[in-house]
């Protein structure tokens, strides 16, 4: 990576562009291979394993975009014949540790901006999901990435730190828990190395009495169930207003009954499996442990019938009802489809109890009041703001990113990742 840092920068921003755009042709061409091969690795649903390599796709091609954007700004001088410019510059070697749950689209957006503003990337995946990584690490290679610009590290978690503590590396980007996230920072901030992180969520959605209650209900099970609720954005709090709570409770029940669980590879089913064993006996753990806590168990998936699949690592989406917000599943991340439920008195408790929350990744608010709406846009505590839709998903185009304990430094995504990708140096230009 060393070696190739400098060749890389001196590229044409035009050539890195071109093979992003060609990686993507790739990707979108074997779609429905690499999809399946992704529902076999992680365990979400064929539409979404398909779905998520064309946005991986789609992420290459915006950053391709970047070719044409500024490479700077210049301002005016206060003095005669001076003009100042900032000039961006890539950082150099650039790690890249991604994790399972999104195995080709957050790749993508971390490696495609890197490697457009000039960067060259040491990349490391989740260890569960090495054949998406070789997809992706594939398509830009036949798309014509010169030797020694990506490096694709397969391996245990401890390559990670190993990586982040090399001399030869200058930044790192990472998604994942906020447990190693923060282990990474304070590594990265010993030795004065800039450091992304996008790390845990324990998302809510604010549901007030004026709300269509049919389309929250449908947005909530979406967001707290798909991918058996192994996004950072999922949502797992819900906060309604007392007036209504009955009335979401019984057609969110009635949403999350109807889901099948299975097989990804049967378009029957809605909810695939825990990507491991060991994330399925967390999921159970935690709503053992939350029902011991004094949660109410109100609604839950049946467990799939089919032959041939009673050993894989289902779980059974779950609506739990809390007493209080003392309990565990309410303030730790789950990763499952876990939803914990409270109740608010008016909206202002129900703001206050939505950021009683270490994390702050994503939000719902769902209100038919436009006053609402801006309320939680004040005073929400999120870096991804959701009105009247579910909580997660992210476009390639703008900021993603949190705030609180789900994320530190500047934002992924749309020309946010430009701040982190590059560094600037300040030119005093005299004639
Ligand atoms: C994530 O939640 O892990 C990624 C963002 C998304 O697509 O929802």
């Amino acid at each position: 990576a060393a070696e190739a840092a400098g060749g890389w920068a001196r590229t044409p921003v035009k050539e890195r562009a071109a093979v992003l755009v060609r990686a993507a042709d790739i990707l979108d061409s074997h779609a429905d291979e690499f999809g399946a091969e992704l529902t076999r690795e992680e365990g979400k649903t064929l539409p979404e394993g398909i779905a998520e390599v064309r946005r991986a796709a789609e992420i290459l091609r915006f950053n391709a975009e970047e070719a044409h954007r500024p490479a700077g700004e210049m301002f005016h001088s206060p003095r005669r014949g001076e003009r100042i410019i900032v000039a961006r510059k890539p950082l150099g070697v650039v790690a890249a540790i991604t994790p399972w749950n999104f195995p080709i689209a957050i790749p993508a957006w971390k490696i495609a901006p890197a490697l457009v503003h000039g960067n060259v990337v040491v990349w490391k995946p989740a260890s569960l999901v090495p054949l998406l990584a070789f997809r992706l690490a594939q398509a830009l290679n036949d798309a014509g990435l010169p030797p020694g610009v990506l490096t694709l590290v397969i391996g245990p978690g401890r390559i990670g730190q190993a990586l982040v503590e090399h001399p030869g590396v200058h930044a790192l980007t990472f998604t994942g828990s906020t447990e190693i996230g923060t282990e990474l920072m304070k590594t990265c901030a010993a030795l004065r190395k800039p450091v992304q992180t996008e790390m845990g969520g324990k998302n809510a959605a604010v549901v007030l009495a004026d709300a269509d209650l049919d389309r929250a209900a449908r947005a909530i099970v979406s967001g707290a169930m798909v991918s058996t609720g192994q996004k950072c954005t999922a949502t797992s709090r819900l906060v309604v207003e007392r007036d209504v709570e009955d009335d979401l409770l019984d057609r969110i029940d009635a949403l999350v009954e109807a889901l099948q669980v299975g097989d990804g590879l049967d378009p029957a089913v809605a909810i695939g499996p825990a990507a491991s064993g060991s994330a399925q006996r967390d999921i159970t753990r935690a709503v053992k442990h939350a029902q011991a806590e004094g949660a109410t168990l109100r609604a839950q998936s049946a467990l799939p019938r089919i032959g041939g699949s009673e050993d894989g690592y289902f779980v059974r989406p779950c609506v739990l009802t809390l007493p209080d917000t003392r309990a565990a599943v309410w303030r730790e991340e789950v990763f499952g489809p876990v939803l914990a439920s409270v109740s608010a008195v008016d909206r202002d408790h129900a703001f206050a109890l939505a950021n009683d929350s270490d994390f702050g990744l994503s939000g719902s608010v769902f209100t038919s009041n436009l006053g609402a709406a801006l309320d939680a846009v004040s005073h929400f505590d999120v870096g991804v703001l959701h009105v009247n839709s579910e909580t997660t998903g992210a476009d390639p185009h703008v900021p993603f990113g949190g705030v609180k304990a789900s994320g530190y430094g500047p934002k992924e995504q749309g020309r946010a990742s430009r701040e982190f990708f590059t560094t600037t140096t300040t030119v005093y230009l005299a004639d």
